[in-house]
């Protein structure tokens, strides 16, 4: 595959309103037009170039969305306040009452919870299933099914849902294949291999410094538009708008993600090999016995590695929750949740991230309590890490 996302965010240039070489940071939430008739034109989305009002879009936040959409090799994006502030509104535009989504069962808590419990008010259902089957995917659709939910690597089992194919059957029935990316940015490019709208919670891996939730929806000029539309657009009417603040920042830091990439992925292979040779068993997409290594191959853009989660049950939740008590103190990373991090992060999902997710259905996807999530960081000398949580993991009897 030759798709460059990392090329195609350095290729671009900005000039500031001042000749700065980050563009100026639009703070207003609103603007003026020296026309009356320029207004009207603007809120029937005639005029390029210019600004209604920010809710709506602004500078900054479409120069975020510029970039998020050459990442991601789509015509265009909106940035959004947060990641489920990307994915609630784009399902509920692609979805009426009465229509039907088949997701993945494993998938981050709060999207579950979104489906399972509260999408149901408005008339729309969800099937949960194994995203790996692609037998169970099909015989899940029915004539009502207007969308194919999964994330690229599943949080937390990291599964890897088969882009090219599922593309396949979503043409096949005229689904929406919509895809969250957010493990697996630059690694990759789900619009290139057949998805629709690509999903990311800036919050992790993008962003990179725990400082802000983000999100965008990556998709046609058409979708992207339709989120935005003044009269029916999902994005426009609920509000979830990203500050023109936030979304500078996160632009300066997405120009770090691909050597921050590259060094989660070093460090996570790093850890998986050493630790499955010390004979435990990790869920590591790089490590050959994972079930979808090889279609994981097959998909990536090969230069950023496996990426930086990966994941191993303690056998017991007691078990993890003293190893990770351990590692806090030893300053091998925080007990805490999300990804994307400097630091490594580490909680047991099953109580934790995907709490929301009801105890039999943990059981029957495989998530187990003792299961311990990790988002690697960017340790310079990840063999001095090893070292130190092998000794972590020695004294509490993991290992
Ligand atoms: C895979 C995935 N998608 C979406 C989200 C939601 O993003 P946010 O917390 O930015 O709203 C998360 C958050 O943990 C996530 O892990």
């Amino acid at each position: 595959m030759s798709f460059k996302p990392a090329d195609n965010i350095q290729d671009l240039q900005y000039f500031g309103e001042f000749g700065g070489v980050n563009p100026s940071i639009s703070d207003s939430s609103t603007y003026t037009f020296l026309a009356a008739k320029s207004m009207m034109d603007t809120f029937e989305g005639n005029l390029a170039g210019c600004y209604l009002y920010s809710r709506h879009s602004s500078p900054t936040n479409l120069y975020l969305g510029q970039a998020l959409a050459a990442m991601e090799g789509t015509e265009s994006a909106n940035v959004s306040a947060s990641g489920m502030g990307a994915i609630t509104p784009t399902l509920m535009q692609l979805c009426n009452a009465g229509d039907h989504i088949v997701s993945s069962r494993t998938i981050y808590g709060g999207t579950y919870a979104f489906l399972k419990n509260f999408f149901p008010k408005f008339g729309v259902n969800t099937s949960f299933v194994d995203i790996t089957s692609l037998e169970k995917i099909e015989a899940a659709i029915t004539e009502n099914t207007k969308v194919l939910y999964c994330e690229t690597v599943s949080n937390p089992l990291l599964e890897i849902a088969d882009i090219r194919a599922l593309s396949k059957m979503a043409k096949k029935y005229k689904l929406k294949l919509v895809v969250d990316n957010t493990f697996s940015p630059l690694q990759i490019s789900p619009a290139e291999l057949g998805a629709d709208v690509v999903i990311h919670s800036l919050t992790k891996f993008i962003n990179g410094s725990s400082d802000t939730v983000g999100g965008v929806v990556c998709g046609t000029n058409e979708f992207i538009d339709s989120l935005r539309n003044v009269a029916d657009g999902a994005s426009m009417l609920l509000g979830p708008v990203m500050d023109s603040l936030r979304a500078s920042s996160v632009l300066k830091n997405i120009r770090t993600l691909h050597i921050r990439m590259k060094k989660h992925s070093e460090n996570a292979m790093y850890l998986a090999e050493s630790f499955e040779k010390d004979g435990l068993t990790i869920v590591y997409p790089g490590l050959k016995h994972h079930p979808q290594h090889d279609l994981y191959k097959s998909m990536s853009n090969k230069e950023y590695g496996f990426g930086g989660m990966l994941s191993f049950d303690a056998g017991t939740l007691e078990k993890a929750d003293e190893l990770m008590e351990l590692m806090q103190k030893r300053g091998l990373g925080y007990l805490a949740v999300s990804l994307g991090f400097y630091k490594t992060l580490f909680n047991a999902p099953g109580t934790g991230t995907s709490s929301e997710i009801p105890h039999e259905e943990q059981e029957k996807m495989g998530l187990s309590d003792g299961l311990i999530r990790f988002s690697i960081g960017l340790d310079n000398d990840i063999e001095r890490t090893y070292l130190e949580m092998r000794s972590c993991m020695q004294e509490v009897g993991v290992l």
